[in-house]
């Protein structure tokens, strides 16, 4: 698709802005949307920035009933410099293709995403809060759009993104409290844990609740066939700080490959710390937690950036992480990453697009 294929609405009504020092994550969206649609006569067409509005939609709608989703999560930045930056866009739009392959659902044009997306924050601007720690998160979806129950792929799909002004995801002190869950699992191998797709976001809501009944915040997934090895957490990929090396679960088909993850390993290298990629035991954790070996352990996603872990449950016990030491690589490695993104350091990974 050609960019001058992109039509823009002229006139939209301005909300006004919500205040950018108390924003809930996910709670606001911009004056703007994108939409593109796709039909197998004309694949991906009809592309338009609009003013953001309620969809209509059949009630038999394929993503209604058979959770034919995919989405993507992405941020636009404020930098020092006052331009905007965006951060490895383009992993998100060839993420969203492989999720598309497997939800059986048509690639998009990367170069088209990445086009018509700049256009639209160009226009949204004044809602990307020029604030530490604040950006404007990006979700880019794919939804079947046939009306039509019959269980198959829809023929018909709606490509949109929408933007929300947001601050910290998590507003936790001192860590994240996470259990090691034994009882539910999110992904088999063969599966759709490594899609960003809404069906397994839906499915972690129950264990999610579970755990936020004993009193933490979210489930440290184990492996679907052993229950044995970690995977990841509901909202972001795990590392774990021993004495000279992080160690981090290997992509294994059934956990995200997040972009946060891959550029905090590539950081990490970049620190000479060494990385270990593996099948990660969660009974070695926990001896290594209690025998003091594992120092730090965080969190890394687009949403919650780097986020401190400081217990993990795992059988009824909860194992405290207590980093002894002054200087913790989780906060080097979460400055490292957020001085590229807001452009207080110069890029040497060629990550950001400066718009
Ligand atoms: C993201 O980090 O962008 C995600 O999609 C996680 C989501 C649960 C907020």
């Amino acid at each position: 698709m050609d960019i001058t294929n992109l039509t823009i609405q002229d006139t939209v009504n301005k909300k006004d802005l919500p205040d950018f020092n108390n924003l809930v994550f996910g709670k606001n969206y911009t004056d703007r949307m994108l939409t593109i649609s796709y039909s197998p006569e004309k694949e991906w067409h009809d592309a338009k920035i609009k003013e953001y509005k309620n969809f209509e939609v059949s009630p038999a709608m394929t993503c209604l009933h058979y959770s034919q989703e995919i989405f993507e999560g992405m941020k636009a930045y404020y930098r020092e410099d006052g331009n905007i930056g965006l951060f490895r866009p383009k992993e998100n739009f060839l993420r969203l293709n492989n999720s598309a392959l497997r939800m059986c659902m048509p690639e998009l044009d990367v170069d088209f995403c990445l086009k018509s997306l700049y256009k639209l924050i160009k226009l949204e601007k004044r809602w990307i809060p020029n604030l530490d720690n604040s950006s404007l998160y990006i979700r880019p979806t794919m939804i079947g759009t046939d009306a039509m129950i019959g269980h198959k792929a829809s023929n018909d799909y709606l490509y949109f993104v929408i933007l929300s002004p947001v601050g910290a995801y998590y507003q936790t002190k001192g860590g994240l409290r996470i259990i090691a869950e034994d009882k539910y699992v999110r992904a088999v191998p063969g599966g759709t844990g490594e899609a960003k797709t809404g069906g397994n976001y839906a499915a972690s809501l129950l264990a999610n609740k579970e755990a936020q009944l004993k009193g933490y915040s979210q489930v440290l997934w184990l492996d679907g066939v052993h229950r044995k090895y970690a995977e990841e957490v509901g909202t972001m990929n795990i590392f774990f700080v021993y004495k000279d090396k992080l160690k981090t679960p290997v992509l294994n088909g059934s956990i995200l490959p997040g972009i946060t993850r891959n550029s905090v390993i590539t950081l990490a290298k970049h620190l000479g710390i060494e990385v270990e990629e593996y099948k990660l035991d969660i009974n070695e954790i926990a001896e290594d937690i209690a025998a003091g070996k594992i120092t730090e352990c965080f969190g890394s996603g687009t949403a919650v950036v780097i986020t401190p872990v400081s217990t993990i449950c795992y059988k009824g016990k909860d194992y405290n992480i207590v980093n002894h030491s002054s200087e913790s690589l989780t906060e080097r490695i979460y400055k490292e990453l957020t001085d590229i993104q807001y452009g207080r350091t110069e890029d040497t990974f060629g990550w950001t697009v400066v718009l």
